[in-house]
């Protein structure tokens, strides 16, 4: 029992130590952490350790190295036996930093002494004087990485027979022949990809393949020499198989990642290439800190510039985004893109700013051509009723009107409107009206202002192909262009708030102080402008707003003040002192006849086109006098919106949103 057991485990060591230290072929490495006791290695040559097995390394980057690989045993081949082999390995080679190396050989020899070779182009297997006369004794398989002419070498790429001379007895550029595209292909040697070698030996024969990793052994061999005879090469049938390899002044890391080896191609057993050590670039290894860091470096270089630029993209594309819908197609020629505005207005700088009107803010602009424009931006949340706005401002390009200020067209944005308009170079009449600053303008220029805006106000009620109301008639909203010429602006903005029929769900908008008592009931209407308008004509004759909550309580309300100036029988003391000269006559027509506009009831109003008869002088007014009804009494609303509101005088910018419910419920 015990002695079987012993006779066993003394067969288990036998057959280790066979296996250890013999390499009787065939044999096959994958790797060579094996192959260390079968392998006889001199010069640069040594087993790199790694995990899961190293490669073996013939030079590394050392100048005039030579390393050699053999293994330990000749192989005899007797008398009776054929001498043929086969095998099968694969390299790499890689080049150190920028120079290139000499390359490799598989070599057969007659024994492991290279002590008489050179570095440099002779592989570690020859010398100077090594010119094919039989005392090398040696066949090699050369991968030539390097152009030596007086090698007769054919290109820096090379693969050769060498018979006892590094002059190649047959060469060919590296390439393999592929069976699908039924061609060569090109290999590099000094890639540093894994490359493929298939050498056979038989009957005088000798066929030497080549391919990449990937590739099956090819069908044809790139060399295929009938005239080798081994035995004479190595003079004897005993002979070292193995590998060499050397730098000179040039170099690269050689590495043999697998082998196999046969007497015969039938018992070669072929290399698992998923087991094959990787090689790792040592020329990177050697500058790995400061090129990691460099690499590091460039890739944030790269990446920051990267992002700036997608940053920029996408803050310019922001800048300027704008939103187009399918129905805008029609109105392209109105159409400005945001970019042209922006920068018309140097990007809606302080220095263009012209004023805050009650929708939004107005810049000066300057567009190609020097042409001066004013834009408003508009600042707008609800999408929906856009389309129409948008719709009726372009409708309101085609009124033409020589005291309109003209529409020249429009941009949208996300929650942003902007209406492109002549620019007015004298600005708005209020500032010359009650900025006492500012030099104010004389009564004849007033009568001519108000002649034009009576003027326009009729053409938008009853000439134009629809009836246009303005909605929001003060003087804020009077232009002057460059000879002073009244122009009406602004027109159909408040549109935009108060859509919809439903006056209990919309808003009402305007200014306090010349909002119709109605327009809260019934709507805007050509009433609603009509009284508006009477409340602007006491503003140009009195030069002071609507309510001025600074004054005494008698003088507070215009409308109020004005009648009582009337019933007191000195109507003209209501006017401007600033008027200059004037006639007393037409002074108190425009008096009367704002008030007459300004009637709480919208009957008792007069239409646009009478006020122009009347302002004109072609129609006298009708009789009616300061206590007649509805004239000179407050509309509920401005009354009630007084306290609350606490409006300073000082501020043009009234202009807010009445909703429904709050001012209906003062107002009773
Ligand atoms: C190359 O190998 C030699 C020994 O063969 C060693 O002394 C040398 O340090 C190695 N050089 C590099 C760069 O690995
Ligand atoms: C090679 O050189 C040897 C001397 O080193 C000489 O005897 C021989 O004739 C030479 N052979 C050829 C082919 O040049
Ligand atoms: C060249 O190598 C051969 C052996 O291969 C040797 O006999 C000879 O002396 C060497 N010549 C020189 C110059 O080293
Ligand atoms: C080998 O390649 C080189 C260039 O790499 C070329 O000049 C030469 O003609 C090629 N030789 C053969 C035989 O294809
Ligand atoms: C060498 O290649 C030729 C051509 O493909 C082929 O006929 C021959 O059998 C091959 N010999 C050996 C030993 O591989």
């Amino acid at each position: 029992m015990t002695k079987g057991l012993v006779l066993r485990m003394v067969l288990m060591i036998c057959y280790f130590l066979r296996s250890s230290f013999q390499q009787e072929p065939p044999f096959v490495y994958n790797n060579f952490d094996q192959a260390g006791n079968n392998l006889h290695l001199d010069g640069g040559a040594r087993i790199l350790p790694q995990h899961g097995g190293g490669p073996l390394q013939l030079t590394n980057a050392t100048l005039r190295q030579m390393g050699h690989a053999f293994l330990q045993q000749p192989i005899d081949y007797k008398p009776s036996e054929p001498v043929s082999f086969s095998t099968h390995f694969v390299c790499a080679l890689l080049p150190a930093g920028e120079t290139s190396g000499h390359g490799m050989a598989f070599v057969v020899s007659h024994s492991t002494d290279f002590t008489h070779a050179e570095p440099t182009r002779f592989f570690g297997i020859f010398n100077t004087s090594s010119n094919g006369s039989t005392s090398t004794r040696v066949l090699a398989i050369e991968l030539d990485t390097a152009l030596a002419p007086e090698l007769k070498d054919i290109s820096d790429n090379h693969v050769g027979i060498d018979v006892n001379s590094p002059v190649s007895k047959l060469s060919a550029n590296a390439s393999y022949f592929s069976d699908r595209e039924g061609r060569n292909i090109d290999v590099k040697l000094l890639s540093g990809d894994p490359i493929q070698v298939w050498v056979d030996y038989q009957g005088n024969t000798l066929n030497v393949t080549l391919a990449p990793l990937k590739v099956q052994k090819p069908s044809r061999p790139l060399l295929s020499s009938t005239s080798i005879d081994l035995t004479e090469i190595v003079q004897g049938r005993r002979m070292f198989f193995g590998f060499s390899g050397a730098t000179g002044s040039i170099m690269s890391y050689q590495y043999i990642l697998g082998w196999s080896f046969s007497k015969t191609m039938a018992s070669l057993q072929s290399i698992d290439i998923s087991k094959l050590p990787k090689v790792h670039h040592p020329s990177n290894n050697k500058h790995q800190a400061p090129s990691l860091a460099l690499d590091a470096l460039l890739s944030l270089i790269a990446f920051l510039v990267l992002g700036l630029l997608f940053g920029a993209y996408m803050y310019r594309r922001n800048l300027y985004a704008e939103v187009r819908e399918e129905w805008e197609k029609d109105y392209g020629p109105l159409r400005y893109s945001y970019k042209s505005l922006y920068k018309a207005t140097k990007g809606f700088s302080k220095n263009e700013f012209l004023g805050r009107g009650g929708f939004g803010e107005v810049y000066r602009g300057t567009l190609s051509k020097s042409r001066e424009v004013a834009v408003k931006r508009v600042s707008h949340d609800g999408e929906e009723g856009t389309k129409q706005f948008v719709a009726e401002i372009v409708c309101m390009r085609s009124l033409k009107h020589r005291s309109l200020v003209p529409l020249l067209g429009y941009c949208r944005r996300k929650r942003e409107l902007l209406l492109v308009s002549e620019y007015m170079p004298n600005g708005s009449l209020d500032h010359y009206l009650f900025d006492h600053s500012k030099t104010s303008l004389p009564w004849w220029r007033r009568v001519m202002i108000v002649k034009d805006i009576a003027s326009a106000l009729s053409y938008l009620h009853t000439e134009a192909d629809q009836v246009v109301i303005h909605r929001d008639i003060k003087a804020a909203n009077v232009m002057l262009d460059a000879e002073l010429n009244g122009r009406l602006g602004d027109f159909g903005m408040s549109r935009l708030y108060d859509r919809g029929a439903d006056p209990t769900t919309t808003a009402a908008v305007g200014t306090v102080g010349y909002m119709a008592p109605e327009l809260i009931t019934m709507g805007p209407s050509t009433g609603t402008d009509v009284y508006a308008f009477g409340v602007f004509l006491l503003e140009v004759a009195c030069g002071r707003r609507p309510v001025e909550s600074t004054l005494s309580a008698e003088k507070r309300f215009l409308i109020t003040w004005v009648c009582d100036c009337w019933r007191r029988s000195c109507l003209v003391d209501a006017r401007d002192p600033r008027l200059g000269e004037f006639s007393v006559q037409e002074v108190e027509r425009v008096l009367k006849l704002g008030l007459l506009c300004a009637n709480l009831a919208p009957e008792g109003r007069p239409s646009m086109e009478q006020v122009v008869q009347y302002v004109n002088g072609n129609m006298d007014l009708p009789e009616f006098w300061p206590h007649s009804p509805g004239i000179g009494v407050l509309t509920p609303m401005a009354v009630s919106q007084i306290p609350s509101l606490s409006l300073s005088s000082s501020s043009g910018n009234n202009s807010m949103f009445v909703t429904h419910s709050v001012v209906y419920g003062r107002g009773r």
